[in-house]
């Protein structure tokens, strides 16, 4: 039967076990222990307290039931603490690790595009752009092609309209040479390639000449496997006396050493362009076959990276410089033949396709 004495116990040992509870589970097993329906400790209290002699029963029942009232707010009130020492829902858990956001990275294009910058820049060339709109003159008549010169034809171009005047890059008229102006022709036009910026580079500076121009170039030409109607190029100019082919030659295997492996095989050979006279185009030794023949270089081994030339007289002329006294190379060609070579792209159009299967390849 219990007694007052014994429900003073039975609170020194709740408190007790109560001190114990340091977590969740374990506040749950005590309280399990004294408030479950059947077997509880204090439910077995109150049962025993109705069961005790009537006169007994008030002075039991009161004790019983301040001791449950003291179980369950002291329970509770562990159970608040508990809870406020761990993170509410929806809280930042500082202890996780963190998720690392996607990160983008540089299209195929701009790397190589920066590859080219960095390789001329180290060998002491200026980095230029220049206009995507041209006018004939810069484009062809200047680089020595006169209006029914056939070569014209070599690049379907994309005409725009009536002139607007141009004249020379730098700062109009810091120049005072004898050079004539720039006639006034009557097409402008979106330029076939960066071999434009010779002429509006030398039309503003005096030689030496040491310049890379970057950037787009448009052609009327269906896409294919190696054509789109827009891509880019660079165009390299170097003029000052005493420039002579073997220059040319080593400046280019100097680059393409640089931009595909130290142990590339470089073969030059005669070619024409109406700009340069000699002209040659380059070849490097196939990079997927190492020169054994496969259908990459239709089985000679050998992969056309650029053309290139010693810069033609009437071309120095057209500027004004003097022919006699200086001499000089050129060359171009386009980023995404680089790129395809340099990454064994087989499809232009995939440049452009933004599809981030291709893309992705290109994380570094
Ligand atoms: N302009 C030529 C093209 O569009 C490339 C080129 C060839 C540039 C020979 C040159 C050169 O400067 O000398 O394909």
């Amino acid at each position: 039967m219990p007694d007052a004495a014994g429900i003073s116990r039975l609170r020194a040992e709740f408190e007790a076990a109560l001190a114990g509870a340091a977590t969740e589970p374990a506040l749950r097993e005590v309280r399990d222990r004294y408030l479950a329906r059947k077997g509880g400790v204090v439910t077995s209290l109150m049962k025993a307290v109705a069961t005790a002699p009537p006169a007994d029963r008030p002075e039991l029942g009161r004790l019983a039931n301040q001791f449950k009232r003291e179980v369950e707010e002291a329970i509770e009130a562990r159970r608040a603490a508990l809870e406020t020492g761990r993170p509410a829902a929806g809280a930042v858990d500082i202890t996780l690790p963190g998720r690392r956001p996607p990160l983008g990275h540089l299209h195929p294009l701009t790397h190589v595009r920066r590859q080219v910058e960095s390789i001329f820049g180290r060998m002491g060339y200026e980095i230029l752009e220049g206009p995507e709109i041209e006018d004939d003159y810069h484009c062809f008549e200047a680089l020595n092609m006169p209006p029914e010169h056939p070569a014209r034809d070599m690049q379907d171009t994309f005409f725009l309209g009536q002139a607007v005047p141009q004249r020379g890059l730098g700062t109009p008229g810091t120049r005072t040479s004898t050079r004539p102006a720039p006639p006034d022709r009557p097409a402008t036009l979106l330029r076939t390639h960066t071999s434009a910026m010779q002429i509006r580079y030398m039309e503003a500076h005096e030689p030496p000449v040491r310049i890379v121009a970057i950037g787009k170039v448009f052609r009327r030409d269906n896409p294919d496997l190696t054509h789109t109607p827009m891509f880019h190029q660079f165009e390299g100019l170097l003029v000052d006396e005493g420039v002579t082919f073997a220059d040319l030659k080593g400046t280019l295997t100097a680059f393409v050493r640089d931009i595909f492996a130290p142990d590339t095989k470089v073969m030059f050979r005669p070619s024409f362009f109406p700009y340069t006279e000699p002209s040659a185009e380059m070849f490097i030794g196939c990079v997927f076959c190492g020169g054994a023949g496969c259908p990459v270089c239709k089985r000679t081994g050998w992969l056309e990276i650029l053309g290139s030339g010693m810069v033609h007289p009437s071309v120095l002329e057209a500027v004004g410089y003097d022919a006699e006294r200086y001499s000089g190379f050129a060359f171009g060609t386009g980023i995404e033949r680089v790129a395809m070579l340099k990454y064994g792209v087989d499809d232009i159009r995939l440049f452009y396709e933004n599809d981030l299967r291709f893309l992705e390849q290109f994380a570094f």
